[in-house]
């Protein structure tokens, strides 16, 4: 203990200073620490001189009872003020004389392990301890101070606990009490835990309570655990348990699951077909009558008529298809109430709706709009790809994909002459042709066409409507007559005299039936044509034709067997120059024999004067075949000097027959037209024409000799006329002697 004094000297610091007798300060003043040093002159005192404590069975050995308190008033912190606990005495020293024992520093008393077993099993005590508070710590010297401390034990009063029920959404004040527990022991602290954590509560007596309303539907049961600790928080023993059990109310409605997507049914699904179940989830105590929940179909009701949409079972909720048929498409809203109490008077009920769909199938086949078509007429001649008809089929089921339609030809398409032609969508097909028709091999078609549903078929069988029938008639084409050219062309003179031969008009195949030639549109009337030859002539003289001018006829040939088939040619006729002459009469001039297959042998024709006078300004003749095409194909002519010209076959073979071959001969602006007189016969062997041999001369028969003798009388009549003609010409002759009228000259 430090005096007052000092601690006034310690914290009213003192200064110093140094004067001399007159009271001048030489040093200072300088401030003095003073420490004053504590010595043990203080016993240690307890709080209490007896205390009186009560100990239970049951308590821990170890676990502090009771804290001695005692103190010292020396420095703290110094061995002064150091104190040890010990257990001086006790009594009675029964069972053992070490029932207790005592942390020397803290002073807390506890049982020991020996005397917490002796305890348990005989109620001894009360119990006197003497115990002693000393200072300076574990030094033996020091004060010390004595007490005495009545430890009387008691009955343990720590028992299990009898489980609570509880309802829940309990009405009362809370908290509300709910059991009570007691640790007989002194110093008890009580510590509650909640497993899981819960709203309850103890108090310092140990009542128990919960603080506020419970739901079973959150926590069913709790389990509790108390503890009875001393002032330092340690467990006087195990914790007691208690068991909360929530009683169930009815109070939750049967929830119905979320609004489920619809259900789809297939139509025709027969009676009895399940289509949902439904469950209405009661979150009061499972297996309990609160939550015990059946079924009552609300809509569709049903209908006293026609019988029940649905069926459904009130306990299990599963809805099965009743006795009223559905039609595709048909979307039914079903509402069912849930019940609980098991559907009892006061029951708490909801409302489960699900909607069911009923769905398309494929009972639809698909038909033709019309099956009967009228005949359709084709030509001959249409062109494969042409449209010939559509025809329109229709699905009566709603599904697109249950619509869809492929169509074929059953029947009647021989060599796939028609085709079809579809989009996969759409409900109608094209039937178009493919091939060349033939009225020949078949002058109609009766085609079958039919439709089936792309998607396997549900239900009945194809309908009659399946199938379309379409006639196809196939009209006749002939073909017009041929020509043997495409166009015709000649060019005359505009002084070619009336009758003149342009050319003939001849069909291309000889065989062909006959054909019959007419002019369309000889406006100035110049030509005719042979209707069977096709020849075309000039019809009158060219009055009013221009040289240089073309003249455009359009020319028919029509079959004759076949009057509606006939063909239009042009014929383009060139007008040239007049001849300064009057057109050339037609010089017949001697017979030559020419033989086929062609020789190297030819006709000499001559122009119309022997001695070309070149000198003279006039130049050579010029040869050229008449205009007629066959004439110019079977026959071929050349000049060789300045008067003649070499007549020979063009074609290898030629007929054997009398040809007169048109030659046209021009000499300064004159023409003449000379008309040879070949017969072709067959080459015998040497190449030359085979005659028929006659008989030999100089062996003539009776009838020859007449012949001979007639013949000799007509050959001098003959030579009488020749004479006679010619005087009559050389006198002509002397007065005008034309070009042309020189007779002309041919040699073999
Ligand atoms: C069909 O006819 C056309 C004209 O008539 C012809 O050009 C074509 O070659 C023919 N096709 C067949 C496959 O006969
Ligand atoms: C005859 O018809 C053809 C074709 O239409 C035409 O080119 C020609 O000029 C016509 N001729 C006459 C003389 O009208
Ligand atoms: C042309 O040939 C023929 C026959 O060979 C002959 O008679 C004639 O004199 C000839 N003329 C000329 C101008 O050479």
């Amino acid at each position: 203990m430090i005096p007052a004094w000092l601690w006034l000297l310690c914290f009213s610091i003192p200064q110093v200073t140094l004067e001399t007798e007159d009271g001048h300060v030489l040093w200072g003043p300088q401030p003095v620490l003073v420490h004053v040093k504590d010595e043990n002159d203080q016993v240690p005192h307890f709080s209490q001189a007896i205390s009186r404590v009560q100990l239970s069975q049951g308590t821990r050995p170890g676990i502090p009872f009771l804290f001695l308190e005692a103190s010292d008033e020396d420095e703290p912190g110094t061995a002064n003020s150091d104190l040890r606990f010990h257990i001086l005495n006790q009594a009675p020293a029964q069972p053992f004389p070490d029932m207790f024992q005592l942390e020397p520093r803290l002073g807390a008393l506890a049982l020991s392990p020996k005397g917490s077993t002796s305890l348990d099993q005989t109620l001894e005590g009360p119990y006197r301890l003497l115990v002693q508070v000393k200072d300076m710590g574990d030094q033996a010297s020091g004060h010390q101070a004595t007490a005495t401390i009545d430890v009387f034990i008691v009955e343990n009063t720590w028992l299990p606990l009898d489980p609570v029920h509880l309802a829940e959404n309990l009405k009362v004040p809370y908290p509300h009490h709910i059991s009570q527990v007691h640790w007989s022991g002194g110093d008890v602290h009580y510590h509650l835990e909640s497993q899981p954590p819960g709203p309850f509560d103890v108090d310092a007596e140990g009542k128990l309570y919960v603080t506020m309303e419970l739901d079973r539907e959150t926590q069913a049961e709790y389990l509790l655990q108390v503890w009875a600790q001393n002032t330092h928080g340690e467990d006087y023993t195990e914790p007691l348990e208690l068991q909360v059990v929530v009683m169930d109310e009815n109070d939750n409605v049967p929830v119905c699951s979320p609004r489920d997507p619809p259900i789809s049914i297939p139509e025709l699904s027969p009676p009895g077909t399940k289509v949902t179940r439904l469950l209405a989830e009661d979150m009061d105590a499972p297996g309990s009558p609160n939550s015990h929940v059946v079924y009552r179909l609300l809509s569709p009701e049903p209908k006293e008529t026609e019988g029940r949409a649905f069926e459904l079972d009130s306990t299990s909720g599963s809805v099965t298809l009743g006795a009223l048929p559905f039609h595709a498409g048909q979307n039914i809203l079903l509402q069912v109430l849930a019940v609980d109490l098991g559907g009892a008077e006061g029951g708490l009920s909801s409302t489960c709706e699900v909607t069911v769909t009923i769905t398309d199938i494929n009972d639809h086949a698909p038909e033709f709009i019309t099956s009967q078509i009228e005949p359709i007429s084709l030509p001959e001649d249409t062109k494969p790809g042409t449209l010939v008809a559509t025809l329109m089929a229709t699905d009566a089921d709603l599904d697109p994909t249950f619509r869809l339609m492929n169509f074929a030809i059953e029947a009647g398409n021989v060599d796939g002459t028609f085709g079809l032609d579809w989009e996969p969508d759409s409900g109608h097909v094209q039937l178009r042709l493919l091939k060349n028709l033939s009225f020949e091999t078949a002058p109609s078609h009766k085609l079958v066409v039919v439709v089936q549903s792309v998607a396997e078929m549900v239900g009945p069988g194809p309908s009659p409507g399946a199938t379309a029938t379409v006639t196809v008639l196939v009209e006749r084409v002939l073909p017009p007559p041929k020509l043997d050219q495409e166009s015709y062309e000649a060019s005359i003179p505009v002084s070619t005299p009336a009758g003149s031969l342009l050319l003939t008009i001849q069909p291309l195949d000889p065989m062909s039936s006959p054909l019959r030639f007419s002019l369309v549109n000889d406006s100035e009337g110049w030509l005719c044509i042979k209707e069977v030859s096709g020849e075309v002539h000039t019809a009158r003289p060219l009055q009013g034709a221009q040289p240089g001018d073309m003249y455009t006829v359009l020319v028919e040939a029509q079959d004759a067997d076949e009057p509606t088939l006939s063909t239009f040619v042009t014929l383009v006729i060139h007008f040239l120059k007049a001849h300064s002459a009057p057109a050339p009469t037609l010089a017949l001039v001697p017979t030559r024999h020419l033989c086929t297959p062609r020789k190297n042998h030819g006709v000499v024709v001559s122009g119309p004067s022997e001695d070309v006078d070149l000198a003279d300004g006039h130049g050579p003749y010029s040869f050229a075949l008449g205009l007629n095409p066959t004439v110019q194909r079977d026959w071929h002519i050349q000049a060789f000097n300045g008067s003649h010209a070499y007549l020979t076959l063009a074609l290898h073979w030629v007929e054997p027959r009398e040809y007169l071959v048109p030659v046209i001969i021009n000499h300064n602006a004159q023409m003449w037209q000379l008309l040879v007189r070949v017969i072709v016969c067959r080459c015998n062997v040497e190449g030359q024409c085979m005659r028929k041999v006659g008989r030999m001369k100089g062996m003539p028969t009776k009838l020859s000799a007449v012949g001979i003798l007639v013949g000799t009388l007509l050959a001098i009549g003959i030579f009488l006329i020749l004479i006679f003609t010619h005087l009559t010409l050389a006198r002509k002759k002397d007065l005008d002697q034309p070009v042309d009228s020189v007779p002309l000259k041919a040699a073999v």
